[in-house]
């Protein structure tokens, strides 16, 4: 509850490596996510190439702290893989979260760079990484040691509470 609770954007990274065990479990938890029928239509690009990296900040506008991120893991929807269908943008952001939310547990800072339904971004992100037509392209994360510190939002809200009816 408290990594939920105290997560924030962070855009801001440290020189240091990302361990390759830490991606594996940011990996795991994406993996965990749940999904409609369990369909799991999903595929994650793992970038830590820097020239790569400094490539999406030219396609993505709001993506400039890629350029001193250590890795990002770029979230994929594939609709072939769909049991249950228009639930894949849910889906992938189910698993886009977990990776949130297992970066904060890990003690790293991450930021959920939206990706779909941009066509441009998309397409942009689609060439860059040849990304076949039946997939697309749909969030990005960014991720590496934090060099900022942000306190919790606490945006609770009783107003948007409805008990039984509206
Ligand atoms: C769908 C989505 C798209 C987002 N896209 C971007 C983005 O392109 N660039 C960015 O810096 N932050 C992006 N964010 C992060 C939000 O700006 C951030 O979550 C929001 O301001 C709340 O702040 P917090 O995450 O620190 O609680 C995105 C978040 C979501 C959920």
């Amino acid at each position: 509850m408290n990594d939920i609770l105290s997560r924030r954007s962070i855009r801001k990274y440290t020189k240091d490596p990302v361990k390759e065990e830490d991606i594996r479990s940011l990996l795991e938890a994406a993996m965990s996510a749940p999904s409609a029928g369990n369909q799991q239509p999903w595929h994650f690009v793992v970038v830590s190439d820097k020239a790569i990296l400094n490539k999406i900040t030219q396609i993505h506008p709001h993506a400039h702290m890629l350029k001193d991120a250590q890795v990002a893991i770029m979230v994929c929807g594939d609709e072939s893989l769909q049991k249950h269908i228009g639930y894949w943008v849910q889906d992938c952001s189910a698993a886009t979260q977990n990776i949130l939310i297992a970066a904060q547990s890990k003690g790293l800072g991450a930021v959920w760079l939206g990706v779909y339904p941009r066509e441009d971004r998309v397409e942009g992100l689609r060439n860059l990484f040849m990304i076949p037509y039946s997939i697309t392209p749909f969030s990005i994360i960014s991720i590496g040691h934090p060099d900022e510190k942000k306190p919790p939002a606490n945006r609770f809200n009783e107003q948007r509470i409805h008990y039984n009816l509206w």
